[in-house]
């Protein structure tokens, strides 16, 4: 069996500032978590041989890979996070106030509601479809470093999750996944690096 691992990338100042999408760095936090993550990459991958590390194209995952040395490191643009459109750089609750309807119509179906000029869960699904493939394809250990709507979207094809669950499923920060693909099945295990 070969492990698969799936972290978001440390809190971001956007994350601190309760806003979504963006492209900001980590804070203090996050750069911490980015330390530990290295640390458990090195030793968990001790004995493998060889390994990747992918990232998204967005500095917060950039940055949160900084600190693992010596693997290779690939970005994928499949791996940004979802976009939100006119959305990008608002709060919930600056959406909630100032587009109700749009607000309201994600709340009522977050699969399909796509943002105005963004993407839906389902554009997430469809467009993560190469990566699922070289991922299934690799025989080395992945880590990879994403953000929480293409991560729910990853981890909802590793663990079976019907399409429904996938944009409620918790994937919360500064913790790792670890999939298990081994010929009985998918094993899972969580390691919370922080509090
Ligand atoms: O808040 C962090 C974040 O990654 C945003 O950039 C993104 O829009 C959001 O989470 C996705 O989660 P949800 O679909 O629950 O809004």
């Amino acid at each position: 069996p070969r492990p698969i691992l799936l972290t978001r990338h440390g809190e971001s100042q956007d994350n601190v500032r309760g806003r979504i999408g963006g492209d900001s760095v980590l804070s203090d936090l996050g750069n911490i978590y980015s330390k530990k993550l290295a640390n458990f990459v090195e030793k968990r991958l001790k004995s493998e041989r060889t390994a990747s590390i992918w990232t998204s194209t967005l500095q917060r995952t950039i940055i949160t890979a900084t600190p693992i040395v010596g693997f290779p490191k690939v970005q994928w643009r499949a791996l940004d996070e979802i976009n939100a459109g006119v959305c990008d750089g608002m709060a919930y609750e600056e959406i909630k106030r100032n587009m109700p309807e749009e607000y309201q119509s994600r709340k009522n179906d977050k699969l399909r509601y796509r943002y105005p000029r963004g993407e839906s869960y389902l554009d997430v699904i469809q467009r993560l479809e190469p990566v699922i493939i070289e991922l299934e394809r690799q025989r080395a250990p992945v880590v990879v470093i994403s953000h929480q709507a293409v991560l729910r979207a990853l981890y909802a094809y590793f663990a079976d999750k019907p399409l429904k669950e996938i944009p409620h499923i918790e994937v919360p920060l500064h913790t790792i996944i670890e999939i298990q693909m081994g010929v009985t099945g998918v094993q899972e295990k969580r390691y919370k690096l922080m509090d």
